[in-house]
């Protein structure tokens, strides 16, 4: 084989057997338990959104230690709905991070919102809270409505300063945490504040896609412990449909279908169904009262996520341990500018390492058979958030931090034997 390292030396027979089995930076890990759960709400009498749902809400929000948690198709779904909760208008400003997967700012474009990026800390990757105060002091108070902060890579943003800086200029929080079940952060009183708990976010979002920490296939949650917020995003995930009459605007008559042309057709407000005529509202009878979409969870996803979230603890704990493995290979070793380290609370969904030579890095390793992966490209520098007038220079943590990273096989199920492959690679590439 003709491999070279960084070097461009030739690189030892013992140094370039592949491994035979592909190793991904991320990947599902379905168990036969997972699988019966499946089958077994396949063969019950719901496909769609029925008991697993309910149960799988109250499952989550007990392991994030929210109130309320509301089921939904996927994580960009969730963000979707968080800012039509939250009543994000045309124009309205919301904060967020470059380093992300652009759903966390597209949820407010699709609302006609204006996205404005704040530079990452270009030492826990996340967004800097320093620069969303300069933002916001730079401003007349009100041009902001909101911050979306994202626990990237699983590690848990200090929600307790956001939060402080957020009601000084009256903002909401929608906490990104797709990345962070599980993960938390030390508050000022030395509790530990778990990703999506709700106590200092208005909302919190989560994905189950397949290389996250609870796999769906395709799935969703949003945690909230505000009750309104919750009813809200209730009605919004099944296209603003209400199904209760003491909300109904239209009038039983109507409903019934027994009005005659010129009665009034529309109730008027805190009128109740008595002096409508004391008839009642039909079984049938539903009203779409705002414009929702079908954001629903499927049952059988449901199973499967319930099923998944009880190794949810396991499968944190062996992320913990390959992350503390990866530390200790490459601590202190001059190619690596920075990695994402021991962190109390973090979630390990990636482990990401700052490189030299990161293309070279990325080639060799994929020629052996490992397929590390690059999060994120800056959101800013999209070609649609280009037009916006966003460019290179403006986020200078975040554009130096892309040129660097790469994000390593981080898994459950990831082996002693591939992880010590891994970092043998990694560590011939550049010693040899
Ligand atoms: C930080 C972040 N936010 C939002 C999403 C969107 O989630 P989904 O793929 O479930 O729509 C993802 C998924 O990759 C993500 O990583």
């Amino acid at each position: 084989m003709s491999l070279e390292n960084k070097n461009n030396k030739p690189v030892r027979d013992s140094q370039i057997a592949v491994n035979p089995v592909p190793i991904p930076y991320g990947r599902q890990n379905i168990t036969e338990e997972d699988i019966q759960a499946v089958i077994e709400t396949l063969k019950s009498d719901y496909l769609t959104q029925g008991p697993k749902i309910a149960e799988f809400e109250t499952v989550f929000a007990k392991y994030v230690g929210s109130k309320y948690a509301v089921a939904v198709s996927n994580g960009t779904a969730a963000l979707h709905l968080c800012a039509m909760a939250l009543n994000v208008q045309e124009g309205d400003k919301v904060i967020t991070t470059p380093i992300t997967f652009a759903a966390s700012a597209n949820c407010v474009r699709y609302c006609g919102g204006e996205v404005v990026f704040a530079d990452i800390d270009p030492e826990t990757y996340l967004l800097d809270i320093d620069k969303v105060r300069e933002l916001l002091e730079a401003s007349p108070k009100g041009t902001f409505k909101g911050i979306i902060p994202v626990d990237f890579a699983g590690r848990a943003v200090d929600l307790e300063a956001f939060r402080n800086l957020a009601n000084e200029f009256d903002l909401w929080i929608i906490e990104d945490s797709c990345h962070a079940p599980g993960g938390y952060f030390i508050d000022s009183n030395a509790n530990k504040q778990h990703c999506g708990n709700g106590n200092f976010a208005d909302l919190a979002i989560f994905s189950f896609h397949p290389v996250k920490h609870i796999a769906c296939g395709e799935g969703g949650m949003i945690t909230t412990n505000d009750e309104n917020l919750y009813k809200k995003l209730l009605q919004l995930r099944t296209h603003g449909i209400v199904k209760d009459d003491k909300k109904y605007k239209n009038t039983p008559a109507f409903a019934n279908g027994s009005t005659v042309s010129s009665s009034a057709t529309v109730r008027s407000s805190a009128v109740d169904v008595m002096s409508s005529g004391g008839e009642t509202y039909p079984n049938w009878y539903m009203e779409m009262q705002d414009l929702g979409y079908n954001y629903r969870l499927t049952d059988f996803q449901a199973a499967l996520g319930i099923s998944q979230l009880k190794r949810a603890d396991e499968g944190l704990a062996k992320r913990r341990e390959i992350a503390a493995i990866y530390q200790k290979a490459f601590k202190g070793k001059k190619f690596f500018t920075g990695q994402s380290g021991v962190v109390e609370g973090h979630a390990y969904h990636l482990y990401v390492l700052e490189v030299e030579n990161r293309l070279g890095l990325y080639n060799y390793l994929r020629e052996h058979n490992i397929f590390a992966q690059i999060h994120y490209i800056p959101c800013h520098l999209m070609p649609y958030y280009r037009e916006f007038g966003w460019k290179e220079g403006d986020m200078p943590n975040a554009e130096n931090y892309y040129k660097h990273c790469i994000s390593l096989p981080m898994y459950p199920t990831l082996t002693d034997e591939e992880q010590e492959y891994v970092v043998g690679k990694i560590n011939s590439f550049y010693e040899d």
